[in-house]
Order: C-alpha cells, then structure tokens, then sequence
C-alpha cells in the first residue's frame, strides 16, 4: 500500500497517462454536462409551468473558518485549497470511536443463485428498456445514437445469470418499493450515468407534471410526486471530503482530500432510505494529498491512490458501521466500473480501444487491465466486514465483457476536437462511460432484483 507511485506508473507509463490525461478531461466535461440537460430542459418546457424546485443547502464554497484555532472545526477544502508544504506518507490511520466488526460471512450463506455470473444474449425483444429520445434527462455526454452512433446492437443485449434468471424489470414494481423514500446515488460519473439510467428507467410513467428534476448542484434531485418519492445524485467521487467536491469545477492540479471526514457528505445521504456507492476512477490518475482534520499548518502528505482510495473507504465503512441500521436503511456498494482502452488485451494484433467495437467479449472469465486487482482485494477486504450491512452490487466481471458499450467518439465533446484527432478516432474514444440505454441499464436491473 505504501509503494511510491512513480514506481508503479513505470510499468505502463503510455497507458497511464493516456488514461490520466483522458478521464480528467472526460470527468470534467460530465458536470457540463448535467449543466446542459438542464438548460435543454428549460429549453424544451419553454412557455409550460415549470415546477419550483425548493433550494437544496449546499456546503459552503469559501468558509470563513480560523483553522489555527484549536476549538474550531477545520476549514472546508474547496477548489482553490492547497497545500503548505507536502511530505511522505506517516502510515498514520484516522482513530475511529466505532470499530469495524471483524468479517462475518452472513451474507455468503444466504446467496443460493450468483447472479453476477452469466453470459449477454442478444435479445432486441426485452431491450432496451426505454428509447434514448423519450428520455428527457438524458445526458449528451451518454446518447450515443443521438451523436450519431450507427450501430445499435450495444442497446439488445440481456445479462442472463448462469443458474438463474433475473427477475423482470417492472417499473410499476420499482416504484411501489420507491414509494415515500429517498434513493440516492452518490459517488463519480460512473455512478451519476446510473443515475440517470435509473431515472430514465423510472420516468415514463410518471406524468410531466408531476416530475421534476432540480438544477445541477452537489446534490441534485429527481422528484415524483405522484409516488413522493425522489431519486438523487451527490457528488461525492473520493467519497470522503475533497478539494474536487464542486460538481462542475473540480480540474485541479492536485487533489486533497481528508482522510477522517465524510461529514460534508453524509450529513447529506444520511437521511436517504436506500443508498447506492461507488468509488474507483478517480483513484487511479496518481498519488493524492492527505490532509487530517487535526493539521493545523497545511502540511499534507502524499499518498498512492489505492492507499487513499484504503482510507476513504476505512472512513466510509466506520459510517456505515456506526450509523446504519439494516431495518431501516439499504446500502449498496457498486465494484468498479472497467475500461477498455487497450484492445490488444482482447483482439491481439490491434492497437486501438474501445472504438468500432461492436459485439461484446465471448471469453468468460475475461478481465482487462482497466480494473486493478489489489483495488478489488481491498474493496473485498473492507464490504466483508460490512456485510450484514452492505450489499455488493458486483458488476466489474460483467461489464468487462462490455467492451462495445462505451460512447467512443459518439458523445457531445465540450473542446473542440483538432484535426489532427479527428483523424485518429481513437485518439479522442470515451471508453470509461456507458451508452445509454446499455450496461447501466444492466446494474439498475441488479439493483432492482436486491430490493
Ligand atoms: C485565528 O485564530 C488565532 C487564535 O485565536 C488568532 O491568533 C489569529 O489571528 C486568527 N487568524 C485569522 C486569520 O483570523
Ligand atoms: C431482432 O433481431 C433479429 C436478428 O438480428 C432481426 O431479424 C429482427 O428484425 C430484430 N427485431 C427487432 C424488433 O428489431
Ligand atoms: C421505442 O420506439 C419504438 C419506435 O418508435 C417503439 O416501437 C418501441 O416500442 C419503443 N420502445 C420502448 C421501450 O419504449
Ligand atoms: C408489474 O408489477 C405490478 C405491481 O406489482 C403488477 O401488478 C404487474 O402485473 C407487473 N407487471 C408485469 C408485466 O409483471
Ligand atoms: C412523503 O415521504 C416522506 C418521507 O420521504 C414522509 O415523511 C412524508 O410524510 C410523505 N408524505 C406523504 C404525503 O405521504
Ligand atoms: C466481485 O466479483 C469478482 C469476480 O468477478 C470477485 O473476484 C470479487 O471478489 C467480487 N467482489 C465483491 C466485493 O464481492
């Protein structure tokens, strides 16, 4: 865990940082993203009765807090925080009042189908679930037909577990669950492209007047009076408080984050009644900046991102362990959401990516360099002690067979292209997102099946 970074990015410096180079980019354009759904929105219901939308609190950007007095809580990061002065990794751990149980195997006992392990059939009768332009939160960033994607086969194709079938999606079923509560997403792009999924799978049925959908903030909400009911996103990608916890401006030279606090955060998702998490991309562009609460002088230390990814989540499990009570509270953890950049690693021979794929890896068991093995060792580490408490929603195998569901050049670029790349399409392929409607789809049926 305490491997210095540069050591490990030695051993695959081109795709490194091609991959850092593009997910920050492509991270960032997400959030102008959302800006513009709802601009196109507001577009769209020109001259109708929008409904108003009640404020939602949101963190202080600039807090006027004195971080030398000892009495004080310590200053909110924020986009223009930085650090005094960095040193190495101490090894230090938060102390939390609440222990993490040790492992308990529950949850193991109880499974009697593995519904993450399966085969895609092609099946254009059952998908996709919804039409990608009756969606009216859609975001440009995943409508690939709309940006002119030609082949539509990645919208067919069903998860069919080995030795079991998954239950159908009902959306009428899926809202009787969701009647009077709060389900939220929170985590990365990864999960906000769920969301909208989710939202998109949820929406037809519900008359225009009757929904809504909040403005672009850390948190931003769907409504569904009809069921009072909402679905939310909050960004939240390290999970724990961050200088990148600004939904829209968050390309910043170095990320710091607090090893000890997910308070920012949770004293937003604490009142949700069913939570989905996830975490991973953005702990694999290099080293992040530790800044403990108790730090007075700005001196942060510098960690690798699976060590950091470690604390985060050490932060967020002592949270679950502490203040979640099963009967009253669903929690989810989605794994990580994989890549396909490098085709070599399943057509040899070729050096392109996740562009012109068009049918997904046949070869069970395949698993790409886009999802980092101790990454999942140490997530496996930390959800088995929480397992009573947490259920995984495991679709890193499953979309690793996927390599055709990603947007590639069929998705709103917010820089424009020069070129020099739109002569090389791979230059430029989004192969970290989803298409939708297409593999997030596929997660939100998992989900689904849980609840
Ligand atoms: C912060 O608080 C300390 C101790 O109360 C005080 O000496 C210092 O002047 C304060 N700094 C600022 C910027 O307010
Ligand atoms: C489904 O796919 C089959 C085989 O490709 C094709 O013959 C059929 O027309 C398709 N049906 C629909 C509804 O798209
Ligand atoms: C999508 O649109 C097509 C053509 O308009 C229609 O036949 C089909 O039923 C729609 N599918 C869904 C899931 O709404
Ligand atoms: C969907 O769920 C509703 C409510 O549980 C039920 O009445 C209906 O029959 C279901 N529809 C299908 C196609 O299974
Ligand atoms: C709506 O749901 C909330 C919980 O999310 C509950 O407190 C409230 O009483 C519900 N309102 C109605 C009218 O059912
Ligand atoms: C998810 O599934 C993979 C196999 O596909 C397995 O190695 C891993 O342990 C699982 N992770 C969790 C958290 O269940």
């Amino acid at each position: 865990m305490m491997q210095r970074c540069h050591k490990k990015k030695t051993q695959v410096p081109l795709i490194a940082l091609i991959f850092f180079v593009f997910i920050v980019s492509t991270i960032l354009y997400n959030e102008r993203n959302i800006q513009q759904i709802h601009q196109d929105q507001a577009h769209n219901d020109d001259g109708h009765h929008q409904p108003i939308i009640k404020q939602i609190p949101l963190y202080k950007l600039s807090p006027p807090q004195n971080n030398t007095h000892p009495n004080r809580s310590p200053v909110v990061l924020d986009r223009y925080s930085t650090c005094k002065s960095t040193v190495e990794y101490s090894g230090r751990r938060a102390e939390w009042d609440v222990p993490v149980p040790e492992s308990d195997n529950r949850r193991a006992s109880l499974e009697t189908c593995d519904l993450f392990s399966g085969k895609w059939v092609f099946d254009n009768t059952s998908h996709p679930l919804y039409n990608e332009s009756d969606c009216p939160y859609m975001s440009d960033q995943l409508a690939c037909h709309k940006h002119g994607r030609p082949d539509l086969g990645y919208q067919f194709w069903r998860w069919q577990p080995h030795n079991c079938n998954l239950k159908r999606w009902n959306v009428t079923e899926m809202w009787e669950k969701l009647r009077g509560k709060r389900l939220m997403f929170v985590g990365d792009s990864l999960n906000r492209g769920q969301w909208i999924s989710m939202v998109c799978l949820l929406q037809s049925v519900v008359p225009a007047d009757k929904r809504s959908m909040s403005p672009n903030a850390p948190l931003t909400i769907f409504r569904a009076e009809l069921y009072n009911a909402t679905v939310e996103f909050l960004w939240a990608p390290l999970i724990v408080e961050s200088n990148s916890d600004d939904p829209v401006n968050h390309r910043l030279e170095e990320r710091i984050m607090r090893p000890d606090s997910v308070l920012r955060h949770s004293s937003q998702w604490e009142h949700a009644d069913i939570l989905v998490f996830n975490s991973y991309l953005w702990w694999r562009q290099g080293p992040v900046k530790l800044l403990w609460s108790t730090e007075e002088n700005g001196v942060c230390e510098e960690i690798n991102g699976l060590g950091g990814m470690e604390l985060a989540m050490d932060a967020w499990a002592n949270w679950v362990a502490s203040k979640v009570d099963p009967l009253k509270k669903r929690v989810f953890f989605v794994t990580m959401s994989p890549t396909h950049f490098t085709s070599q690693e399943w057509k040899p021979e070729n050096d392109g990516n996740c562009y012109n794929e068009k049918t997904p890896i046949e070869d069970e068991g395949y698993w790409g360099s886009g999802s980092d093995l101790p990454t999942m060792r140490m997530i496996d580490r930390v959800l088995s002690r929480l397992s009573s408490k947490v259920s995984v929603v495991n679709i890193t195998q499953l979309s690793e067979y996927r390599k055709d569901g990603h947007p590639s050049i069929y998705r709103k670029f917010w820089e424009s292209l020069s070129p020099k790349q739109l002569s090389d399409p791979t230059s430029y392929s989004d192969c970290i997102h989803w298409c939708l409607p297409g593999v997030s789809d596929v997660w939100n049926e998992l989900l689904f099946q849980f609840l």
